[in-house]
């Protein structure tokens, strides 16, 4: 999410850490800093909220000295968009600086033990505990303390430090967060993505999960050796991690963001979540008995999702409307009533304008939101982020898998606040911690593209994977039907949406149930359909609604269960998707849906990441 440079060498630091940080622009940020050592190894230290280009003026006219540094963009998660939050953050003495990407999952008990012990905070996040951690095990060797506060926290990290006390070094480690080392004559680099440092140098290192690289002016070590490689991508590959677009980038990110949404929230043993975002109205919300969520596109059709698994498993009586509709129904609600608006951006004028109109009818409103400071966050009375990172191509999906995870933990939340068994919680909480797994096995019928190990190599060409041969079989049809029922129906909806909006194709969704009362009319061998129809409680009726289309002479491609060999013998084609709890399979079915509608719209050369007449943000009613 977050991006990283440093750089150690002959050169003056600061203007290739900035050029670095340009370079991860890209990736989206709503903060930026920088630290460099000088001559002398006092710290220059500048944090900024806002984009670079604001402040090129400003920033020109710096006079920073210096041969080592490190710089970071954020994307704030834990803590607000402030000039405090941003990185490097430092410890007490302001010796040690340090950047960070990925959460560090125990921060709150580490935080109030160091408080204890007398450190002084100055951010809101959880990176901070870190820099205090490694000034706790300071004693003169920077790499020393690293490594021994690193053992004291829970979760992921990519970090890069320096240390006035220890300069002409840098430290950096990583665990489940990318990290690279670049290999130059006399001077090294680090960064979290290839493309911040490829106009330096090619020579790369890729640091292993659990290993500490020490960097010097004129040498570097690891805790073990390692093979160079060469980045072969050009640097407009690199921004996008390799892939030829964004979008596809993002669906390659699904799991990341389902892991994400859920990372640290889960609490197996008591069959529970943890959502620190609503601890101030968890009483409020024991008091709720209906709930109506609202929201726009695509987070509405995750929003439907989530209704199907509050109204079954929580037993709360939901309904969902979309932003624009809603405020001219003239709801009728009472205080019992809470509102949820679940939102990638925060900032869709049609879901602010509903979250406003129940602000004033005086209803609990909840956010679900991916942007950390968003206005949907910050008017919401509460609400849960979802984590997914940045999302740059206008077709939403990997924060519709954010939203579907946090819909699916809300429900459990709530349903524990009420009738929900232990069992039952255990059995949904377990599952859903497998999800990120068997997404990563879905992806892997894209199997060039699923190979997240190799982020070196380039993703220029579509792979020959069954979804792009598919794609290829189906390009010169006009017409799509998406079909599915109860949980698979908004999923059906979300299908046709990101076909049509990417590839100008006619797709509708439809419930399967519903064909017979009118779209049966349109069937015929030039209106193919994708039935959504995983082994759940509605599978059998599915297979109805398939032989009513197949009776018509349309043809079908099924989204199914693994190990479902009859349905070979209906339909034209199948794509698998693995087993779990029916009120998951969204979570993977979706995957397929997605990734057809980007291979379709790259067969018909289509503008993928910015479809023509759409704005990634709608601010306007
Ligand atoms: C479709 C898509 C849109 C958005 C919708 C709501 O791929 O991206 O339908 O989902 O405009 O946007 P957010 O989630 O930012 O409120």
């Amino acid at each position: 999410m977050c991006g990283i440079v440093g750089y150690i060498g002959k050169k003056p630091a600061f203007s290739i850490l900035l050029s670095g940080l340009k370079r991860l622009e890209y990736r989206g940020y709503d903060s930026y800093g920088f630290c460099v050592l000088n001559q002398q190894n006092e710290p220059f230290l500048y944090k900024k909220v806002g984009k670079i280009s604001e402040a090129e003026v400003e920033l020109s006219n710096l006079k920073v000295n210096g041969r080592v540094g490190i710089a970071h963009t954020r994307w704030a998660t834990t803590g607000a968009v402030t000039e405090a939050n941003a990185h490097p953050h430092f410890d007490c003495k302001k010796d040690i600086f340090l950047v960070h990407n990925g959460i560090i999952e125990n921060y709150r008990e580490i935080k109030e033990k160091l408080i204890k012990e007398g450190h002084k905070f100055t951010s809101e996040t959880d990176t901070e505990v870190v820099v205090h951690l490694i000034e706790k095990y300071f004693q003169g060797n920077l790499e020393e303390a690293v490594r021994k506060a690193l053992k004291e926290v829970r979760g992921t990290y990519g970090i890069a430090v320096i240390s006035k006390k220890d300069p002409e070094k840098i430290v950096a480690a990583r665990l489940s967060s990318p990290l690279i080392l670049g290999i130059n004559q006399d001077e090294f680099l680090v960064a979290s993505d290839p493309a911040a440092i490829i106009t330096h140098t090619r020579q790369v290192i890729n640091l292993d999960d659990n290993e500490i690289a020490v960097l010097r002016p004129d040498n570097f070590f690891i805790l073990k050796e390692k093979p160079l490689t060469t980045i072969e991508w050009t640097p407009e590959e690199a921004e996008k991690g390799g892939y030829p677009h964004f979008m596809l980038k993002e669906i390659m990110e699904e799991p990341e963001a389902i892991e994400n949404a859920i990372r640290g929230r889960l609490i197996p043993e008591e069959g529970s979540v943890k959502l620190g975002g609503l601890i101030n109205v968890s009483e409020k919300l024991r008091e709720i008995n209906r709930l109506i969520l609202v929201a726009c596109g695509t987070a509405f059709h995750a929003a439907r999702v989530g209704e199907y698994m509050l109204e079954e498993y929580a037993g709360i009586p939901t309904e969902v409307d979309i932003g624009s509709e809603f405020r001219y129904r003239k709801p009728i609600v009472d205080k019992k009533t809470a509102a949820i608006f679940v939102s990638q951006s925060g900032e869709t004028a049609d879901t602010l304008a509903a979250l406003r109109e129940m602000k004033e009818k005086g209803i609990l409103t909840i956010g679900i939101t991916n942007v950390v400071g968003s206005t949907q966050s910050r008017e919401t009375d509460a609400g849960v982020y979802t984590r997914s990172g940045p999302e740059i191509a206008v077709a939403s999906t990997k924060a519709f898998l954010g939203q579907l995870a946090t819909l699916a933990m809300l429900t459990v939340y709530l349903g524990r606040q009420k009738e929900m068994g232990l069992v039952m919680g255990k059995r949904i909480i377990s599952e859903l911690a497998k999800i990120p797994d068997l997404a990563r096995n879905v992806l892997k019928s894209a199997p060039e593209f699923a190979e997240t190990s190799s982020h070196l190599t380039p993703r220029s060409t579509l792979s020959n994977s069954a979804i792009e041969k598919l794609a290829e079989k189906y390009k010169d049809f006009k017409n799509f039907w998406f079909i599915g029922r109860k949980y698979n129906q908004p999923i059906a909806l979300e299908g046709a949406l990101k076909l049509k909006e990417i590839s100008y194709l006619h797709a509708e969704g439809v419930a399967g149930g519903e064909l017979k009362h009118g779209p049966l009319a349109l069937i015929d061998e030039n209106f193919p359909t994708i039935a959504i129809c995983p082994s759940d409680s509605v599978y059998e009726k599915m297979i109805s609604n398939i032989q009513e289309i197949k009776a018509r002479g349309g043809l079908v491609i099924a989204i199914a269960t693994e190990g479902n060999e009859e349905i070979k013998k209906l339909v034209d084609d199948v794509i698998y998707i693995p087993k779990t709890l029916e009120m998951l399979t969204p979570m993977l079915s979706v995957i397929p849906l997605h990734f057809f509608a980007y291979c379709l719209a790259v067969l018909l050369e289509k503008d993928v990441d910015k479809p023509r007449n759409l704005a990634k943000s709608c601010t306007t009613e």
